[in-house]
């Protein structure tokens, strides 16, 4: 493992002014960094977002040929897009890694957020912990690639 896909998906790209009240004040530059410092040596970490859903199927089928693990926020697309939870598929029924989070607590907001159509086919979830849960699914990704 040298490389860990951080991807994001719809609105993400908001971050720092997007209901700061709900996912805080730092944007993604910001996550970006975080996650370098924290980073093991020898680790990049290449995070990303779209708004676009074929994007971010195309990103997890390069996981899969890269043999990168992931840690994916599908954001909104957790919700009911069953073509990336079948590509997040791809990537552990392949023997891949791959960590869902979340910046809040979905089952502590709307009816609509308690579903994840990807849950079923991640290695883990991790949700509730503003951008910690990034650093957490990195430290999990760490422990379970050595
Ligand atoms: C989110 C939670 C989703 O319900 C929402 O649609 C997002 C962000 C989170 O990180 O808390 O866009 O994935």
């Amino acid at each position: 493992m040298s490389t860990v896909l951080v991807l994001n998906g719809p609105n993400l790209g908001r971050l720092g002014s997007r209901e700061p009240d709900v996912y805080g004040s730092q944007d993604m530059a910001a996550l970006k960094a975080l996650l370098e410092a924290e980073a093991p040596a020898g680790i990049t970490i290449d995070l990303r977002q779209t708004n676009d859903e074929s994007e971010l199927i195309s990103w997890l089928y390069e996981a899969v040929d890269t043999a990168s693990p992931v840690i994916l926020n599908p954001a909104a697309f957790t919700h009911y897009s069953y073509a990336l939870r079948d590509a997040a598929a791809l990537v552990t029924k392949g023997g891949g890694i791959l960590v869902e989070v979340h910046i809040s607590n979905p089952h502590a907001r709307e009816e609509f957020r308690h579903t994840s159509v990807i849950s079923g086919v991640a290695t883990g979830v991790i949700a509730g912990f503003g951008f910690d849960s990034y650093v957490l699914a990195l430290s999990s990704i760490g422990r379970l690639a050595s």
